[in-house]
C-alpha cells in the first residue's frame, strides 16, 4: 500500500511569507480525498496547527473508510447496510481482523476459538468486587478491561504476531462477560458464566439477564437487534477513542491497557456517552409538546441536541437510517409501538431538520439518537448503554491497533504544539511574588 501511494509523485507548493518555498508530496489512497504528506515539515523548522484534528489524517489504515458528505460506512470495502442486514457480528470481526469475509470453516473456527476465551480469570470476579456497587459501569470497565493484562501475561508481547493475535481473541471474547458482570454487580445479581450453546450475541444477553433459578430463551427479534447494534458500532476509523488506543499503542503499551483507555475516551457525552445522553434528553424533554421549547434552547446554545451531529457525517448517518429501521421492529415485538420516547424522538427529528439552525450547519441524527431507544426497548438500563457500545468497539479498536503494531515503520505518536505561554522569565524570590 505505501509503496502505491507513493508512486503518484504529485506536489503542493506552500510558499511562506519569506519568499521561501516547500513542496509537499501529495499522496492518494484508494478512496477518499487526497492528503498533503507534511511528514517533513518539521525538518525546516516548521509545523502546521490543527487542533481537533479537523483536517489531519494521522494514519494510513486499510480497514475502514466513511465518506461523511456522501453518507457513506463501509468496513474494508462492505457497505455497512449490506453487513447490517445480511452479516453478524462475529463475521465482521473477522472481516476487521483479517481483511477477508471467512469461508464457512474459518467462520466456524473462529466462533469456536472465540467461545474458548469467554471465560475470565476466577480472580478477576475477585477485582471486581472491589468496586463500590453504585459506581458506573464505564467505570468499572476501564478498570477491569485494563486489568486483563494483570491476569494474561502470556500474550502481552506487542512483537510477537501470536501473542497478538492471542491478545485479540481473549479481549473480544471476554469483553461482553466483563460488561455483564458490572451489570450484574451494580444490581447485586450473581454473576452468570458464559453459556457455549449460544452465539456471541445470544450469550451476551443470556450473561445479562438470565440467572440461575431460571431457563433462559433469547428473543430473535431482540437478538437480532444487538446484532445489528454491534455491527454499526463495530468500528468508525479514526474517531476519539480509536485514536487514544492508536497513541497509546504507539509507546508500546499493551493491547489491554490500550484499549481500557480507549473505553475512557469513549465514556464522554461528546463520543460514546452520547447514547446515554440523547436518552436522558429525552426524558428530559418528556412531551412532544416541549420539543419547540427545547430545540429553541438548542439554538440559543445553552444545550446541544444529543445524538444529533458528527465531525465526519455532514449527511444522514448511514448508521442511523439503520437504527431507525430496528427501532421499530424493536418496538413492535416488545408491543411498545406507542413508544413515548419513540414518538418524541421522531417528532424531535423532524422539527429540527426543518430547522435552518441544522440545515445551514448540516447536523443530522447520528447512531446514538436511536440506538437508546433500541436498547432501552430490550431492558437495558441508561447507564449500560456506552458499555454496549464499547463491547461492540472492542473489535474496531482491536483491529486498528494490529494495523498498527504489524507495521514496520512503527513510531511513538508526539504531536507538537503552538506555545503561547510565558516567555523565559527568572525565579522569583518568594517574598517578592
Ligand atoms: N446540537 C446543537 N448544535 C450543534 C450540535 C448539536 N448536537 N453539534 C454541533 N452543533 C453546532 C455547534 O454549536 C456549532 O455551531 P456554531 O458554528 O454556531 O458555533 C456547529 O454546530 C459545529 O459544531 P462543532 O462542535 O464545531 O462540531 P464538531 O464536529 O466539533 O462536533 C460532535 C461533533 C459530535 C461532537 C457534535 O456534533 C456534538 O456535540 N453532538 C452531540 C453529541 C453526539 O451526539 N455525539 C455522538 C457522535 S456519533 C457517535 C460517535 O461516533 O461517538
Amino acid at each position: 500500500m505505501e509503496k502505491e501511494l507513493s508512486q503518484k509523485k504529485r506536489i503542493a507548493t506552500l510558499t511562506l511569507d519569506d519568499g521561501r518555498q516547500i513542496e509537499l508530496p501529495i499522496i492518494s489512497g484508494t478512496l477518499g480525498p487526497d492528503v498533503i504528506d507534511i511528514h517533513e515539515l518539521g525538518k525546516v523548522g516548521l509545523f502546521t496547527y490543527d487542533p481537533a484534528f479537523f483536517s489531519t489524517a494521522s494514519c494510513t489504515s486499510e480497514i475502514t473508510f466513511i465518506d461523511g458528505d456522501a453518507g457513506l460506512l463501509y468496513y474494508r470495502g462492505y457497505p455497512i447496510e449490506q453487513l447490517a442486514e445480511k452479516s453478524d457480528f462475529l463475521e465482521v470481526c473477522y472481516l476487521l481482523l483479517n481483511g477477508q469475509m471467512p469461508n464457512a470453516e474459518q467462520k466456524s473456527e473462529f466462533e469456536h476459538k472465540m467461545k474458548s476465551h469467554s471465560m475470565v480469570h476466577d480472580q478477576l470476579a475477585r477485582f471486581l468486587n472491589g468496586f463500590r456497587r453504585d459506581a458506573h459501569p464505564m467505570a468499572v470497565m476501564v478498570g477491569v478491561v485494563g486489568a486483563l493484562s494483570a491476569f494474561y501475561h502470556d500474550s502481552l508481547d506487542i512483537n510477537n504476531p501470536e501473542h497478538r493475535d492471542l491478545a485479540a481473541m481473549r479481549l473480544l471474547g471476554k469483553v461482553p462477560t466483563i460488561a455483564a458482570m458490572a451489570y450484574k454487580y451494580h444490581n447485586g445479581y450473581p454473576f452468570m458464566y458464559p453459556a457455549n450453546k449460544f452465539s456471541y450475541v445470544e450469550n451476551f444477553l443470556y450473561m445479562m439477564f438470565a440467572t440461575p433459578a431460571e431457563d433462559y430463551v433469547p428473543n430473535p427479534v431482540l437478538v437480532r437487534a444487538l446484532e445489528r447494534i454491534f455491527i454499526l458500532h463495530a468500528d468508525h476509523e479514526q474517531n476519539a477513542s480509536t485514536s487514544t488506543v492508536r497513541l497509546a499503542g504507539s509507546s508500546g503499551a499493551n493491547p489491554f491497557a490500550c484499549v481500557a483507555s480507549g473505553i475512557a475516551a469513549l465514556w464522554g457525552p461528546a463520543h460514546g456517552g452520547a447514547n446515554e445522553a440523547a436518552l436522558n434528553m429525552l426524558e428530559e424533554i418528556g412531551d412532544v409538546s416541549r420539543v419547540a421549547e427545547y430545540v429553541q434552547g438548542v439554538k440559543d446554545k445553552k444545550y446541544r441536541l444529543m445524538g444529533f451531529g458528527h465531525r465526519v457525517y455532514k449527511n444522514m448517518d448511514p448508521r442511523a437510517a439503520v437504527m431507525r429501521e430496528t427501532c421499530h421492529e424493536v418496538l413492535k415485538e416488545q408491543g411498545l409501538e406507542n413508544d413515548k420516547l419513540f414518538k418524541l424522538a421522531i417528532e424531535l427529528e423532524k422539527i429540527a431538520l426543518n430547522d435552518p439552525y441544522f440545515i445551514e450547519r448540516r447536523l443530522y441524527p447520528n447512531v446514538d439518537f436511536y440506538s437508546g431507544i433500541v436498547l432501552r426497548a430490550i431492558g437495558i438500563p441508561t447507564n449500560m448503554f456506552t458499555v454496549i457500545f464499547a463491547v461492540a468497539r472492542s473489535i474496531g479498536w482491536i483491529s486498528q491497533w494490529k494495523e498498527m503494531m504489524s507495521a514496520t515503520d512503527r513510531k511513538i505518536s508526539r504531536p507538537r504544539q503552538l506555545y503561547v505561554g510565558a516567555k523565559r522569565r527568572d525565579y522569583p524570590p518568594l517574598d517578592e511574588r
